[in-house]
C-alpha cells in the first residue's frame, strides 16, 4: 500500500505596524476598521510545515515541538477549512486531515508578532501543500483570516493592509510598498517580559471598539496617518517616520487606555524604558519607540546607531533580550533540501 502525502515548508517573517491595526468591523472574517503599515523584519520568524493525509479527522497542531492548546488548534483547523473549501471547488479531491508542526525562533505570544509569522507561514504551507496556486494578494487574505497582521507578513520590507470596504472581504489584503528598501534602518526589540499576554490583541481591540471613547478620535486620525507614513517612506525621511510611528503607537496605547475595563499591555518598565528613548533621542542618538499589545518595546534607529544604542542599555539587567532586526523578506516555501536547518 502506498500512502501520499502531500507536505510544504514555509518561512514567514514577524511584522510590526508602523501605523497600528486596532479594531474589527467584522470579528469572523477579520476585517479591519482602519488601514495599518508594517516593517517585517528579518531576524524573528516562523518555520510551518503542513502534511495532509489521506484519512480524514481532525487537524493536529504541533507549536515549538508540543501539541498546541485546543483554541489555537481551532483557529489554525479553521483557516485549513477554508482552503478545504477552495480545493473541493477547483478539483473535487478533499484534502485529509493535516499535521502541522510549527517552530518559531522567539518567544510566542508575548506581543512579538508571532501570530503574524504564523499565519503567513501556514497560509502558504498549507496552499503550497494543497497543490494550489494562490497570488500573493489571495495568500494575503487568507492569512488574514487567521490572524488580521498576518496578512502584511506575506511581505517583505513595508507593506499596507487595505482596510477595504466590502463586506466581504475580498478588497482587504496587504500590497507591498517597499519589498527591499535600501535603507539602513534597524528595528530592536527589546524583550521585558517574554510570557504570553493576559490579554489577547483580538480581545483588547474589541473592548476598546466597544468601549473607549477616543476610539472615533483613533479612527478619525489614521487616514492623515497613514498619508503621511507613506510619504515619510517614498522620500526617506526617517526622522519623520519614527516620530509618526511613536506617536500612533501611544495614540493607539492611549485609545485603549480609556477602555472599561481599561486595556493595559505595559509594564512599569516599559514606561521606564519609554523615558530613555526620549533622554536617548535629546543627547543626539534619533529613536523612536513603538509598542503592540504586550509590555515590549520596539525601537527603530539608523543602523549605524546601534552600536550606541547597545551599549546605552547594556546595564539594564531588566531586559531578557535586545535583538537587532533589519527589514526583512517576504514568505516564502523552503526547499526540502534546506528544510533540515532550523536555528
Ligand atoms: C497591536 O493581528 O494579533 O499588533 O486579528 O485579532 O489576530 P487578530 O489581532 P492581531 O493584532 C495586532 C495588533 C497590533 C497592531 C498591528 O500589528 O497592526
Amino acid at each position: 500500500m502506498t500512502i501520499s502525502l502531500k507536505s510544504a515548508l514555509a518561512q514567514a517573517h514577524s511584522n510590526i505596524a508602523l501605523i497600528k491595526y486596532w479594531g474589527k468591523r467584522d470579528e469572523a472574517l477579520k476585517l479591519p476598521q482602519n488601514g495599518s503599515i508594517s516593517l517585517t523584519l528579518d531576524a524573528l520568524w516562523t518555520r510551518t510545515r503542513v502534511t495532509y493525509s489521506e484519512s480524514n479527522g481532525p487537524d493536529q497542531l504541533w507549536l515549538n515541538g508540543q501539541l498546541a492548546s485546543e483554541p489555537m488548534r481551532l483557529k489554525v483547523q479553521r483557516l485549513l477549512d477554508l482552503l478545504r473549501e477552495k480545493e473541493a471547488s477547483s478539483s473535487g479531491t478533499p484534502l485529509g486531515a493535516a499535521k502541522i508542526e510549527s517552530e518559531n525562533n522567539f518567544p510566542t505570544g508575548a506581543g512579538l508578532a508571532s501570530s503574524a509569522s504564523g499565519f503567513a507561514a501556514l497560509a502558504l504551507a498549507a496552499t503550497a501543500a494543497a497543490g494550489l496556486e494562490l497570488s500573493r494578494p489571495a495568500l494575503s487574505r487568507l492569512a488574514r483570516q487567521g490572524s488580521g497582521s498576518a496578512c502584511r507578513s506575506l511581505y517583505g520590507g513595508f507593506a499596507e493592509w487595505q482596510r477595504g470596504e466590502s463586506a466581504d472581504g475580498s478588497d482587504s489584503f496587504a500590497i507591498s510598498i517597499d519589498e527591499t528598501p535600501d535603507w539602513d534602518l534597524c528595528m530592536a526589540v527589546l524583550v521585558l517580559n517574554d510570557l504570553p499576554k493576559a490579554l489577547s490583541s483580538g480581545d483588547g481591540m474589541a473592548q476598546t471598539v466597544a468601549t473607549s471613547p477616543l476610539y472615533p478620535a483613533w479612527l478619525a486620525s489614521i487616514d492623515e496617518d497613514l498619508t503621511h507614513m507613506r510619504q515619510a517612506i517614498a522620500s526617506r525621511d526617517f526622522s519623520a517616520l519614527g516620530e509618526l510611528m511613536e506617536h500612533n503607537a501611544l495614540k493607539m496605547h492611549a485609545t485603549a487606555l480609556a477602555s472599561r475595563p481599561a486595556v493595559i499591555y505595559w509594564m512599569p518598565l516599559t514606561l521606564e524604558l519609554l523615558a530613555r528613548i526620549r533622554d536617548l533621542r535629546q543627547s543626539g542618538l534619533e529613536c523612536y519607540a513603538t509598542i503592540d499589545a504586550g509590555p515590549n518595546l520596539k525601537v527603530l534607529m539608523q543602523e549605524r546607531d546601534w552600536p550606541r544604542f547597545q551599549a546605552a542599555l547594556a546595564h539594564w539587567h531588566e531586559l531578557k533580550a535586545l535583538i537587532p532586526c533589519r527589514p526583512g523578506p517576504g514568505a516564502f516555501l523552503v526547499p526540502d533540501a534546506l528544510a533540515g536547518q532550523m536555528p
